[in-house]
């Protein structure tokens, strides 16, 4: 569904126009859309029906309560990355028992407290990780459930950062060593092995890297499906992927789930998945308004209140994000969308035919629900936006806007 719509010229969100989010909530401002997000993944389960996966959100796209509650209510449990992560998750209404735990680097205490909770399964990244979580399990619950994270070796044709799939990616164990790591699991006290586990990158706009790395894959499960009478899940983890740039075609859920579903089913296992980005990605916007319009010999930059510190993937991944006036105008400019970070990386659009905007006119950047507030600091001293969710004609902030105090919680001068 589109969650961000013109109507007579002005930019709505669902029912509300962007503008008047900007007058009752300030700006930087990310909003949400509840229904986009709903849709996504009414869209994801429907289409995977025949399957019937467990949906784990991936939590780190997009930490917000307000959302992750509303995946809770859609039924859907959690993949996390830290601790924090699935303190969050179950302060949102995510039970225990449907949170998943990847990450190479759990320490003690992080493992503690996930088997203190009782998680559904750690994703484990290693042999030493597997000889970690057998000795706190034999101190804290008796038993961690563990799924091996395999590293198929496939290219996903996504940015190196976000690629995690290949021989050379610090994540998981390359698949040639996954039965000695299986092996070890099993000769270690107070771990049962439940499953198997895989995330190849993200954002991956094909299916034919799921194809690949499954083809690989579902072999190995063969074997220890045979050998592991509690082997029962396969996790295809996340990664799906959303549009970004007008000349990009939406991620086809549909023929994701066709040309997988049989694979899949074959199987005989328990699916688990992973999505984040495509569930909450486009479903959200970072609302900013025009501080200054600046020339030089070269070019031309909007200057904007948002920044590099609200959203970093321009600066990070070189990646691109739309760019749309609250008041559509037909006229363009030839420039860069800047803020006032002091960093010559702190751009949102580079090079771009831009909306022929001017000072105080407001800028939506688009596809900004996943990986954007949650991966936002307060670089430069800048408090970090608030965020307001969008139902219908009715608006909420979600997390108020930082402030200066927020920011020096914490410090102190040292008295000596
Ligand atoms: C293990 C794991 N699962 C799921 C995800 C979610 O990926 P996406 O948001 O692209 O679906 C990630 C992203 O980094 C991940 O590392």
């Amino acid at each position: 569904m589109e969650c961000f719509t013109y109507r007579r010229n002005e930019l709505f969100a669902e029912d509300v126009p962007v503008a008047e989010l900007a007058r009752q909530y300030d700006t930087p401002l990310y909003v949400y859309s509840r229904s986009g997000m709903q849709a996504q993944y009414r869209a994801l389960a429907s289409a995977m029906a025949e399957v019937g996966p467990h949906i784990h959100f991936a939590v780190k796209s997009n930490s917000s309560a307000a959302v992750i509650s509303l995946f809770a209510e859609e039924g859907a449990g959690a993949d996390v990355v830290s601790a924090g992560e699935i303190f969050r998750a179950m302060r949102a209404g995510i039970d225990p028992a449907k949170i998943v735990f990847a990450g190479v680097g759990k320490t003690e205490f992080e493992i503690d407290y996930a088997l203190e909770q009782g998680i559904h399964f750690f994703t484990v990244e290693s042999e030493p990780e597997l000889e970690r979580l057998s000795k706190r399990a034999a101190a804290v619950s008796g038993v961690a459930r563990v799924a091996i994270r395999v590293n198929p070796d496939v290219d996903p044709k996504t940015h190196k950062y976000t690629s995690t799939g290949k021989k050379e990616s610090k994540f998981g164990v390359d698949l040639e060593r996954a039965l000695k790591a299986y092996e070890l699991a099993a000769r270690l006290p107070h771990l049962e092995i439940v499953g198997i586990h895989m995330h190849i990158g993200s954002p991956l706009m094909s299916v034919a890297p799921y194809e690949q790395a499954l083809e690989k894959v579902l072999p190995v499960c063969d074997v220890l499906k045979k050998r592991y009478p509690t082997f029962r899940i396969l996790d295809i983890g996340g990664g799906l992927g959303i549009k970004y740039t007008e000349e990009e075609t939406p991620f086809d859920v549909k023929e994701f789930a066709r040309r997988l579903t049989p694979m899949l089913k074959q199987s005989g296992l328990e699916i688990g998945m992973e999505p984040g980005r495509f569930l909450v990605g486009n479903a959200g916007i970072l609302l900013t308004r025009v501080q200054y319009i600046k020339d030089n010999p070269f070019k031309k930059f909007v200057v904007v209140d948002g920044a590099m510190n609200d959203l970093i993937r321009p600066a990070l991944y070189e990646a691109y994000h739309g760019v749309l006036p609250a008041r559509k105008t037909e006229a363009t400019i030839l420039g860069d969308v800047v803020g006032p970070v002091c960093e010559s990386g702190d751009f949102l659009a580079r090079d771009r035919e831009l909306p022929a905007v001017k000072q105080g006119d407001l800028l939506a950047i688009q596809s900004a629900g996943a990986y954007a507030f949650a991966m936002s600091s307060s670089y430069n001293s800048r408090p970090r936006a608030a965020e307001v969710m969008v139902h219908g004609e009715r608006s909420q902030l979600i997390r108020a806007r930082e402030t200066w105090q927020d920011i020096v919680r914490g410090e102190c001068i040292p008295n000596w």
